[in-house]
């Protein structure tokens, strides 16, 4: 079935999950492993290609509008998978001419050197991990880069790319407001349409996760964290970079594509390791997602053509609640009209005027429900109020 289907909104991309480290960062619960020893980065994604293939064949005729190289650490690629990979989709779909294709990229100097091949390869957008400008935190990140590395990756990347963004962590252990201050508006100066602001969370299975359970590592509580935030948005706002989404912000036109598919609840096409998807087929939203272990998922590619683990149908019930879950995030917020269309239900209209009366939720003059300023540090009982 075409792009056409009512439940979609034309909205398509094509995510491909890198899932290799170089090392495993205390914080992080990605799917991204360290592999030692031989690998054969090219037969590996041949694995990439079939998948490809295997999802293509499913949603033919769809126009990609984004490309996402995500990770893991896609920057530890050889230019010429990426290239592989790219003439892939291509052959498959239809690209979009003014498609955003971005990698994840972390900022060391080995990984920035190959920014010109992935430039050449058909890359108009990376993103940069740099997750903070000074030096302590990023050792105790466990980052492999210098604040110096960072900057150089950065400015590197704005001279070779139509397109860049990076990345900050804060409300860091023992980080201060003022520290905060000055260390973001060091890195609004450095950026230059997009930047992702992401306060730090303690991840189940991670390294930060036993440690903060053993008393050591001292978190931001609530009320220091809603300043954090707070503070956040009011200097990327005065730099001319408001948040499009909760922990993005952006000059106007410059919003990353890729991440406006997830949020406006298009469809994307998860490739690789642990990749989800959401894809419409035969008037049905499926749930997808593969094997997260990148051998196993290899094996099971080469021996039935995709790494799947699960495909879900999802119920209208669930459609609408995702719907709400991701379009809240963003500050054009969503179409009540639309949440009617895929659920079969309404918002409920007392829900609405108490949230708007408490000042939580506002309706625009295009008829959009949104979040606003107050409601934000709230999200998550907000949207738990209107699901409800
Ligand atoms: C897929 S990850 C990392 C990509 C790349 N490998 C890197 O490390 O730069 C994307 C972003 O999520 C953010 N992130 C990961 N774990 C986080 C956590 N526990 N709390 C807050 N942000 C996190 C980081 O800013 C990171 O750059
Ligand atoms: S933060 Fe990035 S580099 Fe670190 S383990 Fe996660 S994906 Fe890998």
């Amino acid at each position: 079935m075409s792009s056409l289907d009512p439940r979609s909104n034309g909205l398509f991309g094509v995510y491909i999950h890198w899932p290799f480290c170089a090392a495993k960062c205390p914080y992080c619960d990605f799917n991204s492993h360290v592999h030692r020893g031989e690998f054969d980065e090219q037969r590996y994604v041949e694995a990439y290609k079939q998948e490809i293939g295997y999802y293509a064949r499913l949603t033919k005729g769809r126009t990609v509008q984004s490309i996402f190289f995500g990770g893991g650490t896609p920057s530890l690629m050889d230019p010429r998978s990426v290239a592989a990979i790219l003439e892939t989709i291509g052959q498959y779909w239809n690209i979009a001419p003014k498609a955003e294709i971005t990698l994840e990229a972390n900022p060391t100097s080995v990984e920035a050197d190959r920014f010109r091949g992935y430039r050449a390869a058909g890359v108009n957008r990376v993103s940069l991990g740099v997750q903070s400008l000074r030096e302590g935190p990023l050792a105790e990140l466990g980052r492999r880069h210098t604040v110096d590395e960072a900057i150089a990756a950065v400015r590197l990347a704005q001279s070779i790319f139509p397109r860049s963004s990076f990345d900050l962590i804060y409300a860091r252990p023992r980080q201060t407001l003022s520290d905060w201050e000055d260390e973001l508006t060091e890195a609004l100066w450095l950026t230059q349409g997009h930047i992702s602001l992401y306060q730090l969370t303690i991840e189940m299975g991670t390294r930060y996760y036993d440690l903060f359970n053993a008393g050591k590592l001292k978190m931001p509580d609530e009320d220091l964290s809603a300043d954090f935030y707070e503070l956040t948005q009011e200097l990327a706002r005065n730099a001319g970079l408001p948040a499009y989404e909760i922990s993005n912000h952006a000059r106007p036109g410059q919003e990353s594509i890729h991440n406006l598919i997830y949020w406006r609840y298009g469809e994307y096409a998860g490739v690789g390791p642990g990749a989800h998807g959401r894809l419409i087929l035969d008037g049905h939203r499926h749930a997808t997602a593969a094997e997260k272990l990148p051998f196993e998922w290899e094996k099971r590619v080469l021996a039935r053509g995709h790494g799947m683990a699960t495909d879900d149908i999802l119920t209208w019930e669930e459609e609408g609640d995702e719907l709400l879950v991701m379009g809240l995030r963003l500050r054009e917020g969503i179409d009540p009209e639309r949440f009617s269309k895929l659920s079969g239900r309404k918002i409920d209209p007392r829900q609405i005027a108490e949230l708007k009366r408490i000042g939580f939720v506002e309706t625009l003059p295009n008829g959009y429900l949104r979040v606003t300023d107050k409601g934000w540090p709230v999200l998550d009982a907000v949207v738990a109020d209107l699901a409800a």
